[in-house]
């Protein structure tokens, strides 16, 4: 299937979906948003694929943000009418249960940013540079970077990077916990889909039931997390892997996983 806005292909079991709008720094329009949507439904919904990787095409953004062009025409009703930016999270986050990674190249600003904190678990090149700008236009964040990263970086980087839209390097991102790791730009979607295809090569409802443990954390208490965890726990010893990964242990041999 070809897009119009984003590249898509499949390595193995990893799909590396790339936006491709390097013109304008990948900026996210209406139409990369329905590419997006249209992309991830395929691979949720194709069991050869594991994990995804997105990522920018060139060498200087992952995304600069919302389109500014296509937001600066939209009168305001319309923005409440379609309930504006809600649908990335209803269909990145809400309907992906597969992980995904976001490998970003350079900038990743304002919904840029806030769509690579939409990913499972984010990968920056050396040259990376995350912030909310958004100030900077008169608005503020809207795609989940009030909240997102403040509750990745905490509070204090948080308001001071919302207030001034100042941008943070990769370092610095890494420290703050908002990446996993930092590698040089010319091995980011290398490693990236490494890390993916690794994912990718486990059982796959304990991945999809991970993911779910994990992002339990954000939205429960402590007391109501630990519960679902042990749910998690006790759903996955009825399955068919948890009898082959427990016996390949024993029997030391690498499990062979049905996703069952
Ligand atoms: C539309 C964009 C864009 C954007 C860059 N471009 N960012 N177009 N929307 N968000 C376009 C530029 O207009 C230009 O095209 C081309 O990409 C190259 O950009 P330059 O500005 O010439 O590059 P450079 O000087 O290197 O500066 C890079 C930059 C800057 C620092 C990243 O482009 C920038 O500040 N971009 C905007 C970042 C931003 O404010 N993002 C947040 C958007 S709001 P042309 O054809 O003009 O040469 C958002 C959330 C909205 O994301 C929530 C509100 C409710």
């Amino acid at each position: 299937m070809s897009y119009e806005n984003i590249l898509v292909e499949q390595r193995g079991a990893v799909t590396l979906i790339t936006l491709n709008r390097p013109q304008a720094l990948n900026a996210l329009n209406s139409l990369v948003l329905e590419d997006l949507i249209d992309a991830f439904a395929k691979f949720e919904a194709d069991a050869s694929q594991g994990c995804a990787v997105l990522t920018g095409a060139g060498e200087k953004a992952f995304a600069a943000g919302a389109d500014i062009k296509e937001m600066f025409e939209k009168p305001a009703a319309e923005f409440f009418a379609q309930d504006f930016f809600s649908r990335w999270t209803s269909h990145l986050v809400k309907t992906t249960r597969k992980p995904w990674i976001a490998a970003v190249n350079g900038f990743a600003l304002g919904g840029g940013c806030e769509l690579a904190m939409m990913a499972d678990i984010i990968i920056a090149s050396e040259n990376a540079k995350f912030g909310q700008p958004e100030i900077k236009l008169g608005v503020g964040p809207g795609m989940g970077g009030s909240q997102r990263l403040t509750r990745a970086i905490g509070k204090s980087k948080a308001m001071e990077m919302c207030l001034t839209g100042r941008m943070m390097g990769a370092e610095e991102a890494e420290r703050s916990g908002l990446v996993s790791r930092v590698v040089p730009l010319a091995n980011l979607v290398d490693e990236a889909v490494k890390l993916a295809a690794e994912i990718a090569a486990m059982p796959p409802l304990a991945v999809i039931a991970n993911k779910e443990a994990v992002n339990a954390a954000y939205e429960m208490t402590l007391e109501q997390g630990l519960i679902m965890e042990r749910r998690i726990f006790q759903v996955l010893t009825a399955t068919e892997d948890k009898v082959e990964g427990m016996g390949a242990f024993i029997e030391k041999r690498p499990g062979v996983w049905k996703g069952k």
